[in-house]
């Protein structure tokens, strides 16, 4: 079995039990420079963990129908919650520093559209593309500030995403390892672009756009543009071009 769904089906219901929390009592000091530093920054990383998720939901139930696996929907349906979690996490620091919230950012927009569009396949792609980069994002967030409570909030969002890139990279992985090495000839020049060239090189697109709209958080983290682009490529290349084994996705 290359993807084992009761295994993180067990995880995320034990994590929608005993979600991961800041503490309480946490000193909560976020100097004015900090707060000039991240806010904006802040801000549209908030807005960027918004999803409904009908979209993946409704790709997903597809799927999980086609292929009798109840769990893929239940987990979609406790990771979006999770996702929810953040959104009020992060809003919750923001409110007690007068930090406006964002209602809109193009780069919310753009992934939004995205995601909204084309197959389940395409979906994850721009999914796992998200949960790449904020995760070293979310890193150089905690790096740049002495306030406790932004450094554990930064810490339990990445332990979060974690699990998220595990489970959709491996999802992703199982899909490409789906299709056996003959039958890739035969794929449409689009979809077979799309589990290699394209997709990386979107990714190192988005990467870009990153680091050109939090470059000041990024600068002062101790990244440079090809330092911050080099580093997600890593986290690329480590979750999402290991081997396939060609085992079927889900038995
Ligand atoms: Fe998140
Ligand atoms: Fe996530």
């Amino acid at each position: 079995m290359l993807i084992d769904l009761r295994i993180w089906l067990n995880h995320f219901e034990y994590h929608s039990q005993h979600p991961r929390r800041v503490p309480p009592g946490l000193s909560d000091i976020l100097t004015s420079n900090e707060r000039k530093l991240i806010a904006s920054s802040i801000a549209t990383f908030q807005l960027g963990e918004h999803s409904d998720g009908r979209t993946l939901l409704g790709a997903v139930r597809r799927l999980a129908h086609a292929r009798a696996t109840p769990e893929l929907e239940r987990i979609t349906e406790l990771f979006i919650r999770e996702e929810q979690r953040h959104v009020t996490l992060l809003a919750e620091f923001m409110r007690d520093h007068a930090i406006p919230l964002k209602r809109h950012h193009w780069t919310e927009f753009l992934f939004r559209v995205l995601r909204g569009c084309a197959s389940f396949e395409f979906t994850l792609n721009v999914l796992i593309t998200a949960e790449l980069i904020g995760n070293v994002y979310y890193r150089a967030l905690e790096s740049v500030t002495g306030c406790q409570r932004l450094r554990i909030l930064c810490r339990t969002l990445v332990a979060d995403e974690l699990a998220h890139i595990g489970f959709f990279s491996e999802l992703l992985r199982g899909f490409r390892a789906e299709v056996p090495t003959g039958a890739r000839a035969f794929l449409h020049p689009v979809q077979k672009a799309l589990a290699g060239p394209i997709h990386k090189s979107f990714f190192a697109s988005a990467a870009v756009v990153v680091w050109m709209t939090h470059r000041a958080v990024l600068r002062r983290s101790g990244y440079t543009a090809i330092g911050f682009v080099r580093t997600c490529l890593a986290q690329y290349a480590f979750h999402l071009e290991q081997v396939p084994t060609g085992q079927p996705l889900i038995t």
